[in-house]
């Protein structure tokens, strides 16, 4: 995993809708270079290339050539982003993963196996973890300040057109997102329950296509959790609720309770107040201006890619793990696939310990 030059050179494979936020990050970072982009619809690659002043390349094997580029970020549907990151990872390049890192976990995993066998780092991207408000939750949460962690709920009452399940095919098929509402737009505060309460131990849920009709998947979830520590947990997620809210995760302790809204920390309260607490409240209240994808998901901000674009690079830089590994990544496509079991039989599912 050595890294010769200063400069990290990437190269973005799928160049749609989520490329636009990739190709933002990687050219707002000093130690960056985006260096080219590949996609399989050749029209949508050139002009892509065009508006971010970068290289098309039509033919992925010619840019796994390209020993100008260390990192290749994979934005493409779902369920092929094992046949994009295997190649790539067997030609040497880190892999920067869109989520879910895949549609399965058996999948997930050959990705995962396939870097650690070609030496290269693999991130996951689950950028709401890099936010300011999600660190301080962290730490207070690790630092015993909640007490014994009690309640956590997550919900995305968002709302998505039958024009956006029909912008691309692959949306809201089993095969190429790997499910509805859970998988898709519901995996990043998902992700972020297991991040900050835990892992689960048993989950029992409903699922259901409510108004959605033709999809395959689900449009709308309802799950209950148990987690390891004996905290419980509820996931409320739709497509189907207009004009769709602000994604909301709360986490109650013993001794405190959060409510984060988006980006905005509309809650912190403890039954001891601490002198900086209400700067907390007050900042966190403002939020971290990135843009919600509750109505519309083309509205969201790059920020937060940003962030963790800039930690592959310095972890190449640096020669050390990114903070959001694969087998991070692979926790809440675990917990969405033990949903989707669950739902399928009727029984709770337990995870293995
Ligand atoms: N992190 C986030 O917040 C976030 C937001 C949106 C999407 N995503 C994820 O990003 C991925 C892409 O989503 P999108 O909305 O940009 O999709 P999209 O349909 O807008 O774009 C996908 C692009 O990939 C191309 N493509 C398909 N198969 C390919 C292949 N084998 N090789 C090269 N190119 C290929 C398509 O031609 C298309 O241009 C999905 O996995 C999605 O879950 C993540």
């Amino acid at each position: 995993m050595k890294q010769k030059r200063d400069r990290v050179g990437f190269a973005i494979i799928g160049t749609g809708t989520v490329a636009i936020r990739h190709a933002r990050a990687i050219q707002e970072i000093e130690c960056a270079e985006l260096v080219a982009v590949h996609d399989v619809d050749t029209e949508r690659c050139l002009s892509f290339a065009r508006e971010h002043n970068t290289e098309a390349v039509l033919h992925l094997q010619d840019l796994l050539a390209n020993d100008h580029i260390d990192v290749v970020t994979v934005a493409t549907p779902s369920g092929t982003h094992s046949t994009v990151a295997i190649p790539a990872a067997k030609a040497g390049k880190h892999i920067i993963c869109e989520k879910p890192l895949e549609t399965t976990l058996e999948k997930a995993d050959a990705i995962i196996e396939t870097c650690k066998e070609n030496k290269v780092y693999l991130a996951a991207i689950f950028q709401s973890r890099f936010g300011r408000i999600v660190q301080l939750i962290k730490r207070t949460i690790d630092a015993g300040r909640f007490g014994k962690l009690i309640l956590a709920s997550a919900q995305v009452k968002w709302y998505r057109s039958v024009d956006y399940y029909a912008s691309a095919g692959w949306r809201g098929t089993w095969e190429l997102d790997g499910g509805g509402v859970l998988m898709n737009q519901s995996i990043h505060i998902i992700d972020l329950l297991l991040y900050l309460v835990g892992n689960p131990r048993e989950v029992f849920a409903y699922t259901d296509l409510l108004t959605h009709t033709g999809l395959e998947v689900e449009d709308t979830a309802c799950a209950a959790i148990r987690f390891e520590n004996g905290a419980m947990g509820v996931i409320e997620a739709s497509t189907s609720c207009a004009p769709g809210f602000p994604r909301k995760l709360e986490i109650s302790g013993q001794n405190g309770s959060i409510v984060l809204e988006d980006d905005r920390l509309i809650r912190w309260q403890f039954t001891e107040e601490y002198p900086e607490d209400q700067e907390i409240r007050r900042k966190g209240e403002i939020g971290e201006g990135l843009h919600s994808g509750a109505g519309d998901p083309k509205a969201a901000g790059y920020k937060g890619h940003k962030q963790q674009f800039q930690d592959m690079a310095r972890a190449i830089l640096e020669n050390r793990e990114p903070l959001i590994s694969g087998r991070e990544g692979r926790r809440a496509l675990e917990l969405i696939c033990g949903i989707y079991e669950s739902a399928r039989s009727g029984q709770p599912y337990r995870f293995s310990e």
